[in-house]
Formats: structure tokens, sequence, C-alpha cells
């Protein structure tokens, strides 16, 4: 195998996010819905999302800045201490795209994609009931990274748990059935991935 050895500081920061976007694939979609002080209900696809831990359960989403400035459902997240994260399946993923358009803090995106708000149990931002799974999260850690010159480039969002949500038809014995759930992945650019092939392997003891 002959490798390419490319140094990150020496290329442009769009050419390490292309080499980043199509090499960490698949990657899991969180659709985030948080409110404004107004009170509007945003909403926002991220594929920069993970667990953290599960004791207490925590997921992350990294919100890249734009211009330097966070985007809403960073400073929505920041204000109010609260979002809602929904995992993004193959039944509305069209419509998250939709929410995904660069729209004023004052439009929400749940409205313009059709989608229908459902209060939370146990926190005040709404979610979106086309979900299967969705998660109430209490803003454990917002994180500013990256970045030059004192300007971060992102806002990692740390989210506990507080509350989850899950379809009866994929909970099956506390474990979610992948075939229910129908997940969908982003790969580089516009590609999306469905769940592919599948197989086992014995961990070592
Ligand atoms: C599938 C998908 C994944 C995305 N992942 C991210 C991401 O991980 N981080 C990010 O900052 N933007 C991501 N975006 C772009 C944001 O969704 C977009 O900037 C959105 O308008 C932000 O909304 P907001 O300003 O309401 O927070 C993604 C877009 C799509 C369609």
């Amino acid at each position: 195998m002959t490798t390419i050895a490319i140094d990150p500081g020496a290329q442009s920061a769009h050419d390490n996010y292309k080499l980043l976007i199509g090499s960490i694939i698949p990657r899991p979609i969180a659709f985030v819905t948080t409110l404004s002080r107004e009170g509007v209900l945003n909403a926002a696809p991220f594929s920069f999302f993970n667990i953290v831990t599960a004791d207490p359960p925590m997921v992350s989403v990294s919100v890249q800045r734009k211009n330097g400035e966070p985007k809403d459902t960073a400073r929505n997240a920041a204000n109010r201490g609260e979002f809602v994260v929904h995992i993004a399946d193959e039944r509305y993923v069209e419509a998250i795209n939709e929410t995904a358009a660069p729209v004023p803090p004052d439009v929400s995106e749940v409205g313009l994609a059709g989608l229908t708000p459902v209060p939370s149990d146990r926190i005040a931002v709404p979610g979106v009931a086309e979900a299967r799974v969705r998660m109430e999260c209490v803003l454990e850690q917002t994180i500013p990274l990256g970045g030059h010159d004192g300007t971060p480039s992102c806002d990692l969002l740390i989210g506990r748990v507080v509350r989850f949500h899950i379809d009866d038809e994929l909970y099956e014995k506390g474990r979610i059935d992948p075939d229910a759930l129908l997940p969908v992945s982003r790969l580089a650019g516009n590609d999306y991935a469905k769940l592919g092939e599948r197989f086992t392997l014995v961990r070592p003891t």
C-alpha cells in the first residue's frame, strides 16, 4: 500500500473538512430541536453526533460556527440549557433535510418541514412526533473549540439524557430493533446511507 501523507496545517480548513467527512463514515444523524428566547421551535440535523457516556447517559453534538457566530441550535441550547435529540430515520429524513435550510431565527423549521411538535416530559423544549427515538436532554456543558485568534470554530454541546421516548414497535426487552428503526447516516456531500449488510464478531475474552 502506498499512502499519501498530508499535513493538516498545510492545507485549508475546507480541505481538512473534506478528508474528515469522507473518512469518518457513516455518521449517525441527530435531529435537534431547541427553543429560542422568543419561543420559536428551531430544528436542524447534525452528523457530528455521538455517545459520550452511558452513566449517566450523555450525547455530544458539534455545531460548527458560521463566520465565528454560533448557529441558532448552539445559541438556543446555551440560553435555555435544554434540547431534544431525535434519531434520523428513513421515514422522515426528507423533512429533516428541509430543516437544514438557513432560515432566520424567528422562523420555525419544524413548521416549514411539516413536522409535528410534541411536548416533552422533563424539559420545556418540544420534540417532533415523527421520530421513533427521541431524547430529552439537559445541557451538561457547551465547549467552544477550534478556530483561530480566540474565535472558536465550533460549539460542542454535551447533553444529559433525562428522558427517552421510543416507539414501542422497535422496543424489545430494553433493546432497539435496528430493522424497525431504519436509521439513516450521513456520508460526504449530499450522500446518505441506510443500514447495510450486518455481520457478527464475538469479542475475544
Ligand atoms: C444531514 C446533515 C447533517 C449536518 N450536520 C451538521 C453538523 O454536524 N454540524 C453543523 O454545524 N452543521 C451540520 N449541518 C448543517 C446544519 O443542519 C445547518 O447549518 C442548519 O441550518 C443549522 O441550523 P440552526 O442555525 O437552526 O442551528 C448538517 C446538515 C445536514 C443536512
